[in-house]
């Protein structure tokens, strides 16, 4: 393998809170590993359009504490035909690229492998306020994610508490139920419904607040992850609005449905996203740099590895059963 001179970067995806603190650890860790940055914006569609910038040091100044992604993101559909990769490869080529890092999610890997397959080193860094990537405990963005349900359910919780409601709130998450679990815990929510586990309406939620209205209780929060009421999910019965409707004609009791939606994804990013994207990021650049590419950085048990891209996409995510148990012994 060729020596790496130069490294592309890109974010892909869904941006997540913490993308900037892995560019600006790739762009300070190129430089002083002696290698040049080139900046692709837009994620892959940037590439088959050659929309680069050269990254500096000072490019990345003052991007730590911000949301989004400096680089731009989109989801690119002629990136994923053959013709596509094989334009992106040559462009590689034409920009001087010798190697490329890709932020993102498990789709954007998927570029990242055919890329790779063709003679492009890549390295994936995950990225995604979903935390449902495989090979890895944790997806940079996540954790802000779930800071920013946390504040808003508790502005909820005192609304609901003030009018005797019940509130019904969708996250996102796609068909992962972990952010919906984490927020439940951390809300003390009544109930949590995730695409993991097959709820019995009646049996986990409404029995238990009827219970729980016979105890004197007076208001509830249900949160209910979108891959069980959201647009995509794969096997919805009812919307949000519709959840809400039928519990309200369930219990009696009040209710009103609140979709959280974008605001989760964006935010100055926590302390965890910066520590650990910038770890990644630096992680990366290591990796490319040593001749080791088609690889995806991943943190298992607070360690970093890497992983063959083939076999990280194969790796499937199962919610933590630990937390549930948790969550269905103290709601
Ligand atoms: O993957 C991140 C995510 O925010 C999911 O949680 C959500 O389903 C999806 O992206 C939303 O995508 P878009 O930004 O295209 O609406």
């Amino acid at each position: 393998m060729s020596e790496i001179k130069t490294i592309g970067v890109l974010t892909s995806g869904g941006d997540a809170p913490g993308m900037n603190a892995v560019i600006r650890a790739i762009v300070r860790t190129a430089h002083f590993n002696g290698m040049k940055v080139k900046g692709v914006q837009k994620g892959f569609a940037g590439l088959l359009e050659k929309n680069v910038v050269d990254m500096d040091l000072r490019s990345v100044s003052g991007t730590l504490q911000r949301g989004g992604t400096i680089l731009g993101s989109a989801r690119s559909n002629e990136f994923r035909t053959d013709a596509g990769v094989e334009k992106g490869r040559q462009n590689c080529i034409d920009l001087g690229i010798d190697g490329i890092i890709i932020a993102g999610g498990d789709g954007s890997f998927k570029g990242a492998r055919e890329l790779s397959m063709k003679g492009i080193p890549c390295v994936g860094v995950p990225c995604t306020i979903d935390n449902d990537i495989g090979c890895t405990d944790y997806s940079i963005g996540f954790d802000t994610a779930v800071n920013t349900v946390v504040e808003l359910v508790d502005k909820l919780r005192d609304t609901s508490q003030s009018h005797s409601r019940c509130s019904i709130v969708e996250v996102m998450g796609n068909s992962c139920g972990a952010i919906a679990l984490h927020a439940g815990i951390c809300t003390g929510a009544e109930a949590v419904i995730i695409p993991e586990v097959h709820n019995d309406l009646e049996r986990d939620v409404l029995n238990n607040m009827r219970d729980a209205l016979n105890k004197g209780k007076t208001h509830f929060i249900i949160i209910v992850s979108e891959g069980v009421t959201g647009e995509r999910a794969k096997h919805r019965s009812m919307d949000t609005h519709q959840l809400a409707e039928f519990i309200q004609a369930s219990t009696g009791v009040e209710t009103r449905a609140t979709i959280i939606g974008h605001i989760q994804r964006g935010g100055t990013p926590s302390a965890r996203d910066r520590r650990i994207g910038s770890m990644m990021g630096n992680y990366a650049v290591r990796l490319l740099k040593n001749g080791v590419d088609n690889r995806v950085v991943a943190m298992q048990k607070n360690v970093l590895v890497d992983y063959d891209i083939k076999e990280a996409l194969e790796i499937s995510k199962t919610i933590n059963f630990e937390e549930l148990r948790t969550f269905n012994e103290i709601c």
